[in-house]
């Protein structure tokens, strides 16, 4: 799989099959999210692994899933089982770290594409919750949940008409509407064509 493919198909997933993934796979998604483009290279995130079942029951209720699907959050027996916890370490950085996470998680997205795994990145998250559950250090913040797993539902990119909200069609599967090339590329004082 070629970068533009996999960035091109990969989509959120939400429902997963109840298959373990290899650890191995996990630690390399966490390896391509430590090597991202990072501000100042400054590398201010650590990464935590949540695989274990009681632990993963009691985070479940702590995160939105799919906010325009009215039964979009996955059903028992379709839950992820396991998630990457994404954390800034104040030790490093303080705060500001939105960007760094965003690069980091992508990396890892799309490795995790490639490797044949499904992702949701969530960061529809109770922080303050999570970090408590999780028993975390105090100089870590909680940014983003991203949970892994083999996908148990298809997604596909539509076109978009007028409205960025992703639904699911007769067949079941997830349209998520992309605006268009020509919709996203500004002509500017600068631009030569
Ligand atoms: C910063 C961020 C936070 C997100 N948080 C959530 C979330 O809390 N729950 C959820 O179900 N999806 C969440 N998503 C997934 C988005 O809904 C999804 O990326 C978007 O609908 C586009 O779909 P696609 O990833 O298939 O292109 C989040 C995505 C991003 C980038």
């Amino acid at each position: 799989m070629t970068v533009k493919e996999a960035i091109f198909k990969r989509r959120t997933i939400r429902k997963f099959k109840q298959e373990t993934v290899p650890h191995n796979l996990i630690e390399e998604m966490i390896d391509c999210g430590r090597v991202a483009a990072f501000g100042g290279n400054m590398q201010p995130l650590k990464f935590s692994v949540i695989d274990d079942s009681a632990v993963i029951e009691e985070l479940f209720p702590l995160i939105k899933w799919a906010a325009y699907l009215p039964d979009g959050a996955p059903m028992e027996g379709e839950r992820p089982l396991c998630y990457i916890a994404v954390l800034g370490d104040r030790t490093i950085k303080d705060g500001n770290f939105e960007t760094d996470a965003g690069a980091a998680v992508t990396n890892m997205m799309l490795f995790a594409e490639d490797a044949g795994l499904s992702t949701c990145w969530l960061g529809a998250i109770q922080r303050p919750k999570i970090k408590e559950l999780l028993e975390l250090d105090e100089k870590f913040d909680v940014l983003y949940l991203l949970a892994v797993g083999y996908a148990a539902q298809k997604s596909v990119m539509c076109d978009f008409s007028g409205d960025v909200k992703y639904f699911i069609d007769e067949n079941g599967t997830v349209n998520v509407p992309k605006r268009p090339l020509e919709d996203v590329m500004v002509i500017t004082k600068g631009t030569l064509k």
